[in-house]
């Protein structure tokens, strides 16, 4: 039997929509406000979710301390209060809308927690703006 768990986190963060192969006009017709190329800055909510079997010896599917430190470690510590487009190298080449931050926070979560669990991102842009990765 699997059990779904789950941590809220948070962190702030600046970005810009911008994509360098394209001009100016294009970058500002699509994406628009999104586009300022002064930055402009969201407060980031995420929900974690770690599916798998419960172990006997615990009654966990994964101790929330654990999911807490590296929620803290890998996620926080990294993009709280940075400008994701000139801080974070993963961004250099990768546009940092809520949909590539929220596979960026699944892959480094994915480094540290076992294979044997699956691990779900939702994370809010917005209060009512959010994307979930994986899809399903
Ligand atoms: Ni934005």
């Amino acid at each position: 039997m699997e059990v779904t768990v789950s941590r809220k986190a948070h962190f702030n963060a600046a970005h810009r929509l911008f994509n360098k192969n394209w001009s100016d006009e294009k970058n500002e017709s699509v994406f628009g406000k999104c586009n300022n190329s002064n930055y402009h800055g969201h407060n980031y909510e995420m929900i974690v979710s770690v599916t798998g079997k419960i172990n006997p010896e615990t009654g966990y599917v994964i101790d929330m301390g654990v999911l807490k430190k590296f929620i803290k470690d890998e996620i926080e510590e990294r993009l709280d209060h940075k400008n994701l487009n000139l801080d974070i190298e993963y961004f250099a080449d990768i546009i940092p809308s809520a949909e590539n931050i929220c596979i960026y926070i699944h892959t480094l979560l994915r480094n540290k927690i076992s294979s044997e669990l699956d691990i779900s991102v939702t994370l809010y842009e917005t209060p009512r703006n959010f994307v979930k990765y994986p899809s399903n």
